[in-house]
């Protein structure tokens, strides 16, 4: 297959444009860099750089190459900053998502694997089935509901295939090279918002200590609760679902592992890792933070076979350690 990854030079599109090369295929990534780096992208795809808000340079893109499929990443992911600016989230999100649907219809590419996120949901203390209430708590999450919407829409009336995989918290480094195991592509965001890449400036003295928002959660030791999954599994469930969407064309499914981890316990877990003490301070809750989101992936389990490979939380900062120890500035040192 030929494979648009969009958004294919960020954190885990880079390792979605990876797998998808080793198992065979085909992949030109398109990303605008305004958030993504030139260095992530691997050296075998072909990369086109541009914005999905640009009618004009897709019609080119899609004249240009015959696509049977996207995998759709593209998006700006900061729950807290949408909150404060709601239209940035609303118009790279929602209306530039748009203009890569329509595009894909006018030039007749019909099959989409497309990023969503837990953030979708309503917070519940129990691991959250896809057919479960939604209720986004922050403006990001709608911006990810909304585009799900125009998705099944483009299917029921312009025979969109998709799958909407709603990832829960992405993490972890791509490991390369058999026994050697190097970290070859890791979280690298600016600004970056994610518990584990900031725990992890402790130890490689970036930072002084670790913020934890809030514990007072009804949660049992008050912080926050998430499901991380490491971005290897995630890419991985990518190629099965591309590969099944002849088969069903609309899936939506969670990515986690089914078990959380408190903000607290990946502290914990960091401090082990790294050895380092790591302080940390509690402050107040951030807005839009829900107290518990974990997965249930039964479904993708049992219809396309998914299972975590990485699941265990000290494997998965253990990975992120290596990449930001052998990588302390991203990818800056790469370019
Ligand atoms: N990181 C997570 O934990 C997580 C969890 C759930 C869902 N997701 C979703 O996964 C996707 C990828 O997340 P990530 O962590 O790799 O983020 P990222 O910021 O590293 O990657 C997003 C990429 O999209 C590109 N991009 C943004 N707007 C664009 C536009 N208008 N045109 C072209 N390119 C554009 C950026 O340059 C960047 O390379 C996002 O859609 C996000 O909502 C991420």
């Amino acid at each position: 297959m030929h494979v648009l990854v969009v958004g294919g030079a960020g954190y885990i599109g880079s390792v979605v444009a990876a797998h998808l090369l080793n198992a065979g295929h085909t992949v030109t990534v398109y990303d605008n860099l305004s958030r993504g780096h030139r260095a992530a992208i691997p050296s075998q795809a072909c990369f086109v750089k541009g914005d999905i808000g640009d009618r004009a340079a897709l019609d080119v893109l899609f004249q240009s190459f015959q696509f049977d499929a996207v995998v759709h990443l593209a998006a700006f992911i900061e729950a807290g900053e949408s909150m404060q600016l709601p239209g940035k989230y609303f118009q790279n999100n929602v209306v530039n998502s748009h203009v890569l649907l329509d595009a894909m219809h006018q030039h007749g590419v019909k099959s989409l694997v497309f990023s969503s996120t837990a953030a979708v949901y309503a917070s519940k203390n129990a691991p959250l089935q896809e057919d479960d209430p939604l209720g986004p708590s922050n403006v990001y999450g709608e911006t990810k509901l909304m585009i799900e919407q125009m998705i099944r829409w483009y299917h029921d009336r312009c025979g969109l295939k998709y799958a909407i995989l709603r990832y829960f918290n992405a993490c972890g480094a791509m490991l390369e090279g058999g026994v050697s195991q190097n970290a070859v592509r890791g979280e690298a965001h600016q600004p970056e918002t994610h518990l584990i890449p900031l725990t992890l400036q402790v130890p490689l003295g970036q930072r002084e200590r670790i913020l934890m928002f809030g514990d007072d959660y009804p949660t049992p030791d008050g912080t926050c609760v998430r499901d991380y999954v490491h971005i290897e599994d995630l890419a991985a469930a990518h190629i099965l679902a591309l590969e099944a969407l002849d088969e069903h064309s609309t899936m939506t499914y969670n990515l986690g592992n089914g078990r959380g981890y408190s903000v607290q316990e990946v502290v914990n877990v960091a401090r082990m890792v790294t050895g380092h003490p790591i302080p940390a301070d509690v402050v107040a809750r951030r807005p839009g933070d829900a107290p518990i989101l974990v997965a249930s992936s039964e479904r993708v389990n049992d219809e396309l076979g998914w299972q975590p490979k990485f699941p265990a939380l000290e494997d998965i900062i253990a990975s992120a350690w290596a990449w930001h120890q052998s990588h302390p500035n991203g990818y800056e040192d790469m370019t």
